[in-house]
This record gives C-alpha cells, structure tokens and sequence, in this order.
C-alpha cells in the first residue's frame, strides 16, 4: 500500500512517499481502508526528532494519528465491528501512523461517524477533539456558567474546545488574530479578544478554566487570570514554573492526550446534533507532496481549524 514515511528525523524533506506491507488486524485490532487523516503539530515535531526520548521508535515512521474510513478487515477477537462500518479513531501512537492507505485501529478506539458527517470532518476530529474534551471536561472540569479562557481558540484543539464549552453552557472567552474574529464569534464565543493587540491580563480576572495552547509567557500569564481557590489551569503544552504552581492554590494540569473510542462516540453524538463542527481550513492529498505542505502549513502556527489529508479518490 502506499504510504508517506520517514527513515530518519529531520525536515520536510524527510518526508518520503513509498510503498510499505499492509497492516493485519491482530485479535482486538481492525483494518480501516483510509478516506481521510488530518494534522496535528505532533507530527512535524515528531518529523523533526523533539520526541525522540518519549518515543524511541525504529524507522521507518509512518506519521498522523487521525484516521476516518471503512472496515476491511476485523481481528479474530473483535465482537463490535464489521467490514463496511464508517468508523474514526485516535489510533494508539505508534510507528505505524495514518499517513497510509490501510491502518490497523484497535476496537476500543473505535466510533461511528454519524450519516450526516464526511470522512474528512471525521478525520479532523479525533486527536484534536480528544484534547479538547480531556482538558475542558476530564481536567478543567467546566460546569455551566463557569468563564473559560481558551487560547489559540482558531487552532485545531481550540475550534473544538470552544464548541464544547458552548455544549456545556458555558461563557467562552478566546484569544487568536483579528483575522479569526469572526470565525471565533461564529462558533458561538462570548468575548474576543485579539491577543496581537490587546493583553488579556489587563481585561480578564476570576477565569474559572484556562486552557493553555500556547505554554510560555502565555501559560505564566494565564495564573494571573484565573480565580483564586477553586480555577483550573490546564496546559496541553507544558508545564507551569513550580513556584507559581506551589505560590498560588489553583488546580495546574499539564496534560497528555489518551485515545478513548467511548469520548469520541459522545463528539460524533454532538456533530450529529450539529453542536460541534468540524473547521477545515485546508485540505491536501496523500502523497509527498500534499504532506510536505500540509506540514508547511501546519509549521506556521498560524493554520486556521484543521488540515485535512484526502486519501484515495
Ligand atoms: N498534550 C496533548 O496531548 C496535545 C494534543 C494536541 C495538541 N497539542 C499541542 O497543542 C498545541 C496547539 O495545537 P493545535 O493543533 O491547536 O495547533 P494549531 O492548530 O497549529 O494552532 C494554530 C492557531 O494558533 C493561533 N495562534 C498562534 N499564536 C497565537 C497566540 N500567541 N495567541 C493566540 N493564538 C495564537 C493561530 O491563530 P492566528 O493565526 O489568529 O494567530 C492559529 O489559528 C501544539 O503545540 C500541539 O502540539 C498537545
């Protein structure tokens, strides 16, 4: 099958497209014939070798952990799932990634994509939807009510944080680029703020949730914001100076994402009823040079929502 692989770390120019085995479903694992995969940042930092010590893998690598497409295949063991279903996943993270025609997806990782949502839509979904539900729900623990500051809300976690945060009747504030002003409002957030020019630790206090895109000046500013005693800081990102984490009593996460098919069947449920969307913001082929500009894109800090890879016709 073709694949877009790396034989070592390095650049763009890594990237290699080739033809590898194809996956076998193992007793718990299914095959899924690839329509659509997606960017994330962690794939380039992976192309460029950041994560090497976390995850000392042999090459070749076959990056992308977002995966939407059919069953063709079903492991001895698999009791849920049959060739034919329309299913999604945050596959494990492994060397054998999604930037390929086939990828073998363990069952429990498994949702359905509702009739109404395209294979793209699904596959732009699940690592990013994923962070966003773990850090808004799993960790921020946002009840309705509550201000969330989420930042970077344009990004690829931030769309989706925003609309979950809606889901919950929260107050969402979000920062990103005058440019994405009214993407943001259009989603449903309550208060804008354009980080290029205004400081949110001048408008801003009594923040119940912040969720850290960003880490930096932006991580340490965000204690500034959040209300004493009962607020939550969660970084996706990194983690926080220890001084401000033991000077201050709010709840600090740094936080890793899990892959969970039963939290992805509860985002498919809220893209069916229309309350969480999918942003796209580019979509490009599988092949050399479809992923070399994807990452491109991606490598900006600037892509708008996700980028979404077509596989196949
Ligand atoms: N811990 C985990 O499990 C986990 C999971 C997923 C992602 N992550 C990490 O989380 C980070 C965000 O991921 P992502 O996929 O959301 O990234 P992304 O899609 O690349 O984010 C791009 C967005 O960031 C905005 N942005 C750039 N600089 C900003 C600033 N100073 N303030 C506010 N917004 C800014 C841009 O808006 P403008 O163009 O308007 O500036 C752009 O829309 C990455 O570092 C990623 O590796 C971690």
């Amino acid at each position: 099958m073709k694949a877009v692989i790396i034989e070592e770390y390095g650049g763009k120019e890594k990237l290699k497209e080739t033809e590898v085995p194809m996956p076998i479903a193992k007793e718990h694992q299914v095959v899924v014939k690839e329509k659509a995969t997606s960017i994330n940042p962690i794939d380039w930092k992976l192309r460029e070798g950041y994560l090497e010590k976390m995850m000392p893998w042999e090459f070749p690598i076959i990056l992308g952990w977002d995966v939407a497409g059919e069953i063709v295949e079903v492991g001895s063991e698999v009791t849920d799932w049959k060739v034919g279903d329309r299913v999604f996943a945050r596959p494990d993270t492994t060397r054998f990634g999604t930037y390929a025609e086939y990828t073998a997806v363990d069952d429990n990782l498994l949702a359905y994509i509702p009739g109404t949502i395209s294979f793209e839509e699904a596959a732009a979904a699940p690592l990013a939807g994923l962070t966003a539900w773990q850090a808004v729900f799993d960790y921020g623990k946002l009840a309705a009510g509550e201000k969330i500051l989420i930042h970077a809300g344009s990004g690829g976690v931030g769309t989706y944080a925003i609309q979950l945060a809606k889901s919950k009747g929260a107050f969402v504030i979000s920062t990103a680029s005058e440019n994405n002003r009214e993407l943001l409002l259009s989603l449903g957030v309550d208060q804008f703020i354009d980080y290029k020019n205004e400081d949110f630790t001048k408008i801003l206090s009594d923040i119940d949730v912040v969720i850290d895109t960003m880490g930096g000046e932006i991580l340490k500013n965000s204690f500034k914001v959040v209300k004493p005693h009962t607020g939550r800081v969660i970084s996706i990102v990194a983690e926080a100076d220890k001084e401000l984490i033991e000077n201050t009593d709010v709840a600090f996460h740094n936080i890793w994402l899990e892959p969970n098919g039963k939290q992805l069947t509860e985002l498919a449920k809220l893209m069916e009823q229309g309350k969480v969307k999918s942003i796209i913001g580019a979509t490009y082929p599988l092949s050399e040079k479809g992923i070399y500009e994807a990452h491109a894109m991606s490598e900006t800090h600037h892509a708008v929502g996700k980028i979404v890879i077509k596989v196949g016709g």
